[in-house]
């Protein structure tokens, strides 16, 4: 069957009053991807010929995101007011090609959804029938339109704030996902009301007038846990928690051991790779990849970061860093913005690093800041060392190349170099340039005085009689 002839609308307008939210509800994110960005990312692998975004409440940004999606032939219709689901519907039609001659319409709101399901939905769709639609048998039916059948065949359906109790009795729900012959949808949609609860104009009705013409209407019924609308933040968490579960359960069978999926939290985009481990208490947000091998956790929090082969990351949070190949992290260690430790280098506990490349093989392992610095390879930069990058008004890089040796406690006050193969006494303050394989002493002298504290001490003594 072509696609090139069907079009899908999706509504994605209304302000998501349940939310009780400023950020319109297709806007709220789920497992790493706005609800809008899921609907539209089922839709891709179906190549239909027109994918029509409705907008509205906060529409820039709504569209905005709909285009950072990526799929080709898309386009939005904006719907100003939101007078409900079949107004929208409306305003979607002058936006469609004119060879399209199938319209699917989806809501923006049901992040669980999977191109099986839309599959689904087309074949139902297929050879005779005017229309189709997904329906679900939820536990808990509350808001759903009811789906009223009349000798077994779809006749109408209610909504929850218009049904009587007999209907609300049903427990055959309205996925909110139909297709339709465009003709028949123009005239349906043409001849709708707003005489409901809601005083909306209700896409739902549309049945009942396919139903009045002699149509057929085909329900399908799909899984609740492909369908499941979220219209509060309760079922936000719900569908999270099912998106969570689907990408855990697809890293397990691409090889990476997950100890506990109850705690560990993957974003859809993030990538792991086969023989890797997840300790418990990990998130991994945005475009983080693992490679192979590698151990994260427990207790990380990585974000848009990248972890090689065999690395180790344990107790750590990082964001937008690279972690070479072989590199271990943690525990306790913060990896910010711009840091990029080479293949088998360290950053050890309580050791925070921001815009600085560590080179290969060197080691930052207790206790230090790292700063605006590019450091090269074979370096130890020893406890308690730290860059002063910043004067109060500008920040300023520190160089610190091959094999060099930074001692406990150094505070490099940038801009400044230390050379290859130097070494840096213990406590000293650099603030001038240390030639390569150089010893920089930068601190005061000792001094002992001897038999200084028996002397106090019974001086103290003396005093207390
Ligand atoms: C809708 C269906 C209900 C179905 C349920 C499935 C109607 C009247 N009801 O109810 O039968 O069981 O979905 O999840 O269609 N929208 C607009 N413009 C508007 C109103 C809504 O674009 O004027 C968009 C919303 O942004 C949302 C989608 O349409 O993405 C559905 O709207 P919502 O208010 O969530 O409908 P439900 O009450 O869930
Ligand atoms: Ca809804």
């Amino acid at each position: 069957m072509s696609r090139a002839d069907v079009a899908a609308v999706v509504l994605a307008a209304g302000q998501g009053t349940r939310f009780r939210s400023d950020l319109a509800k297709v806007l709220h994110r789920c497992a790493g991807r706005s609800l809008l960005g899921h609907i539209l990312e089922a839709l891709k692998p179906l190549g239909l010929g027109q994918v029509v975004v409705v907008v509205g409440h906060q529409g820039d940004d709504v569209t905005a995101e709909a285009e950072a999606c990526g799929l080709a032939n898309l386009v939005t219709a904006l719907q100003a007011e939101q007078h409900g689901t079949g107004h929208a519907a409306q305003m979607a039609l002058p936006a469609l090609d004119d060879g399209i001659r199938r319209v699917m319409v989806l809501p923006g709101d049901t992040p669980l959804l999977l191109p099986e399901t839309l599959e689904a939905l087309l074949a139902a769709a297929e050879d005779g029938p005017d229309a189709a639609m997904l329906t679900i048998e939820p536990d808990d039916p509350t808001g759903y339109g009811r789906v009223i059948r009349e000798a077994g065949s779809v006749a109408r359906i209610v909504e929850h704030r218009d049904a009587t109790d007999e209907e609300r009795a049903v427990r055959e729900v309205n996925a909110g996902m139909y297709v339709f012959e465009r003709t028949v949808l123009t005239e349906a949609l043409g001849e709708l009301d707003a005489d409901n609860a809601q005083g909306e104009i209700y896409l739902t009705d549309v049945v009942e007038a396919f139903v009045a013409r002699g149509a057929t209407v085909a329900a399908h019924v799909a899984a609740a846990d492909e369908v499941a609308g979220v219209n509060d933040r309760r079922q936000l968490a719900d569908s999270a928690a099912v998106l969570r579960r689907r990408v855990l359960d697809r890293l397990m069978r691409e090889g990476v051991t997950v100890l506990d999926p109850a705690t560990t939290y993957v974003d859809v985009d993030v990538a792991v790779g086969a023989d890797t481990t997840l300790f418990p208490n990990c998130i991994l947000e945005a475009a983080t990849t693992i490679g192979e091998r590698a151990t994260v956790g427990p207790n990380c929090h990585l974000v848009a970061t990248e972890v090689g082969d065999d690395a180790e990351v344990t107790n750590t949070v990082a964001k937008h860093a690279v972690v070479g190949p072989e590199a271990t992290v943690g525990p306790f260690t913060y990896l910010r913005p711009g840091t990029v430790l080479a293949r088998g280098s360290k950053a050890g506990g309580f050791v925070e690093v921001k815009n600085s490349t560590i080179g290969e093989g060197s080691k930052v392992p207790h206790l230090s800041y790292v700063g605006d610095a590019t450091i090269g390879a074979g370096v130890n930069f020893s406890a308690g060392a730290i860059t002063v990058n910043y004067d109060g008004t500008d920040k300023h890089p520190t160089t610190i190349e091959d094999g060099a040796f930074i001692g406990c406690d150094t505070m490099l006050v940038a801009p400044v170099t230390v050379g290859a193969g130097a070494f840096v006494a213990a406590g000293s303050t650099i603030t001038d340039d240390v030639p390569a394989d150089a010893l920089a002493v930068a601190r005061q002298r000792q001094s002992n005085k001897d038999g200084w504290a028996a002397a106090r001490r019974e001086r103290l003594s003396g005093d207390a009689q």
